[in-house]
């Protein structure tokens, strides 16, 4: 089937979605016993914005006009993010994702534990679909960004309990925990559509800086979303003590009265969720937070789309992923 019909011969964002959700709901992952991989297709059929797989594929298509060979390793990229959502879940205690209950709250933690470590290896197989000339160093890469993203998951996860988080420790966990993984997603369609080296590392370049801003928009979101849209817990990351930008900013800011009284939150072991984070809010309210964080999301879009500028690839071919930027440049959820 001929799916192209844009000018150039381009398939529009919303085509590679449709294109991506079939290859999804297509996918099997095994059956026994049922409560392994139930939860597998549990997380995988609550969608989220799947941008990573698309973001593969949106680089594949500079260069190429059939997905087919992008299909199965796009696939991949989203099992290996569905994996690590499952098990941050359990981290960081989080009773919702995707407006659903997290995984190990509707089975249990073992069950999250194992059906994510599964997740990982059905990646991996995904990830092997790739021609096999290509095979050793996509596996090579793919390895590198997931051991990143571990390291960056283990950071997170070691701030909640310290007090005197830079700003450049907090963009260096976050460019691990999640930047690495935009940029091999990018990177990722680049060398199975065939691009240069150049070409391949101006589009990892580009998904760290894109990566970068959007855990900004992610912790940002975390705080000032709506419920309903976001689909996770709105202040879950005040409520751990996360340090998050908007934290290490909020301390560095707060004098006075501020200061204590966020230091106190900070402090206190038992505490009513709801008040807390009514009351943190309300002091990144009074400090202007919100602003000096959209600021520093529009520094790091900037970069992302002087890098799409800058990436040696047909400029007609780059409109549905310029598309896909601005969108997570805005988005509320
Ligand atoms: C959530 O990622 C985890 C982060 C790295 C911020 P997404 O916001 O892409 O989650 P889904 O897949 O769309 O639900
Ligand atoms: C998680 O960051 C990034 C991962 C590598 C899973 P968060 O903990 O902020 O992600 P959400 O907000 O739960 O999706
Ligand atoms: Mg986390
Ligand atoms: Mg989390
Ligand atoms: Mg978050």
């Amino acid at each position: 089937m001929n799916l192209l019909n844009t000018n150039d011969n381009i398939r529009s964002l919303q085509e590679l979605t449709h294109l991506l959700s079939q290859t999804v709901e297509e996918a099997r992952y095994g059956q026994d016993p049922l409560s392994l991989y139930e939860p597998i297709r549990y997380i995988m059929s609550l969608g989220g914005k799947r941008i990573r797989p698309l973001l593969t594929l949106l680089a594949h298509q500079l260069w190429q006009h059939n997905p087919e060979p992008a299909l199965q390793p796009a696939l991949g990229v989203e099992l290996f993010h569905n994996f690590s959502l499952m098990h941050d879940d359990i981290m960081d205690k989080a009773p919702l994702r995707r407006g659903q209950p997290t995984v190990h709250a509707r089975w249990n933690e073992s069950t999250a534990i194992l059906s994510g470590d599964v997740m990982l290896v059905k990646a991996y197989e995904r990830m092997m679909q790739v021609p096999d000339g290509l095979l050793r160093p996509v596996l090579e890469k793919f390895s590198q960004c997931a051991a990143e993203v571990c390291e960056g998951q283990q950071l997170d996860m070691e701030f909640e309990d310290q007090q005197g988080v830079s700003e450049a420790a907090y963009l260096d966990m976050i460019r691990r925990k999640t930047a690495v993984l935009l940029g091999f997603s990018l990177e990722l369609g680049g060398i199975v559509a065939g691009a240069d080296a150049e070409a391949c590392r101006h589009l990892y370049e580009l998904g760290i800086n894109m990566g970068i801003g959007f855990q900004l928009m992610d912790d940002l979101l975390d705080v000032y979303a709506e419920q309903e849209k976001f689909g996770k817990q709105v202040g879950g990351d005040i409520i751990a003590n996360k340090k998050t930008y908007l934290l290490i900013n909020a301390r560095q800011r707060a004098a006075g009265s501020d200061a204590q009284e966020l230091n106190s939150w900070l402090q206190q072991q038992e505490f009513d969720a709801t008040e807390k984070v009514a009351a943190v809010t309300a002091i990144y309210d009074r400090l202007g937070i919100r602003a000096l964080t959209e600021a520093k999301i529009d520094e790091y879009f900037h970069e992302a789309f002087a890098a799409l500028a800058a990436l040696p690839a047909p400029e007609a071919r780059k409109a549905p992923l310029r598309q896909l930027m601005q969108a997570l440049s805005k988005r509320e959820k």
